[in-house]
């Protein structure tokens, strides 16, 4: 973000919750379940995989920890009874990483049980910097437990990164790799976007030399060719990737790469929960921000 863009996401943050609501409805599917379903039929039906996430942040209880398992179980039979093409994205936040790591590796315990009966997969999401350690952790006793059906998220701009992969390239592991979406100080990250690109490509051959599934999350148009240039180079089956977006994010591209043949899933965001994670989105596409505050004023 410029120094122009961050005094209008301020103004964003000043404005009434119900006045942001229908232009942060273009990233959320909506706040209920239902409106999941949906939106993730609409997709299927346009050959798009699709990968629910249930909105929540700063969670401090057990029981509110519970309530978010409870939601994700909800989801995880709400696909299978709807034969919906689509994965679970969870972050362990939610299930109590910070609370206690064994209550959380119960509750993802729980889940990956569910979606194992049901034939699905779920995957955990990379939140900031502070969980990055606990996070991959957790993630490899889950996999030395037996759970194949559980994936990771790896950031292009951590400098780690290089060595996480190399520590769980034995495991084959299916990794979601994307830039990364958290502010981090310039002693543990990568900071301009040429670094940041060129890391996102090293971890990603890296990857695919060894065979791991990559779920290449991006909407970088110059990552998006590099990539495909990769996978054409190693000769890979469109089996052993897939490209992956935000819902409401690039539409234009994410049709072109589903119409030249290539995997695609969108990661839909539902719930009561939307205001932070839409305010994250703003400030990532301002363009966006000036729609919404241009709209506010015009209609008077
Ligand atoms: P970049 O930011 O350069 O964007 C490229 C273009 O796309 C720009 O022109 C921009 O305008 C547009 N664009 C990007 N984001 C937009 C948005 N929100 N709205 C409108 N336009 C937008 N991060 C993380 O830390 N942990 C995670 O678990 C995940 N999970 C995840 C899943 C999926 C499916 C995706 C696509 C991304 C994530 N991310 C994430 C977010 C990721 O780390 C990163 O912050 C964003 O994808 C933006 O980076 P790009 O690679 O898209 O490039």
């Amino acid at each position: 973000m410029n120094l122009i863009h961050q005094p209008l996401v301020s103004a964003l943050h000043l404005l009434p919750k119900p006045l942001v609501k229908p232009f942060a409805m273009h990233y959320i599917a909506g706040e209920k379940l239902d409106d999941a379903v949906r939106v993730v039929r609409t997709l299927n039906a346009k050959k798009m995989m699709a990968t629910l996430d249930v909105l929540g942040e700063n969670i401090s209880t057990r029981e509110e920890s519970l309530m978010a398992v409870r939601a994700c179980e909800k989801v995880l039979h709400a696909i299978h009874e709807h034969r919906l093409n689509a994965t679970l994205s969870v972050k362990l936040t939610q299930f109590g990483l910070k609370i206690d790591e064994e209550f959380c590796t119960s509750n993802v315990k729980n889940l990956l049980e569910i979606a194992r009966g049901h034939g699905n997969f779920v995957r955990i999401d990379m939140e900031d910097s502070t969980a990055t350690s606990a996070t991959l952790n957790l993630y490899e006793r889950l996999r030395s437990g037996g759970f194949e059906n559980v994936g990771v998220v790896i950031q292009a701009c951590l400098r780690r990164s290089e060595e996480d992969i190399k520590r769980f390239l034995p495991l084959k592991v299916n990794v979601r790799l994307c830039k990364g979406a958290y502010v981090e100080p310039e002693t543990i990250a990568f900071k301009s976007r040429d670094e940041i690109r060129s890391n996102y490509l090293r971890l990603l051959k890296m990857l695919l030399d060894a065979r791991c599934y990559v779920g290449i999350a991006t909407h970088d148009e110059v990552l998006v060719q590099s990539a495909i240039q990769t996978l054409q180079e190693n000769h890979l089956e469109k089996t052993c990737y897939e490209f992956q977006m935000l819902h409401g994010v690039k539409m234009a591209l994410r049709a072109k790469i589903v119409g030249d043949g290539h995997r695609l899933r969108v990661y839909v965001p539902f719930g009561e929960q939307w205001y932070a994670y839409s305010m994250r989105r703003f400030k990532e596409n301002p363009q966006l921000a000036w729609t919404v505050l241009r709209a506010l004023v015009y209609r008077n």
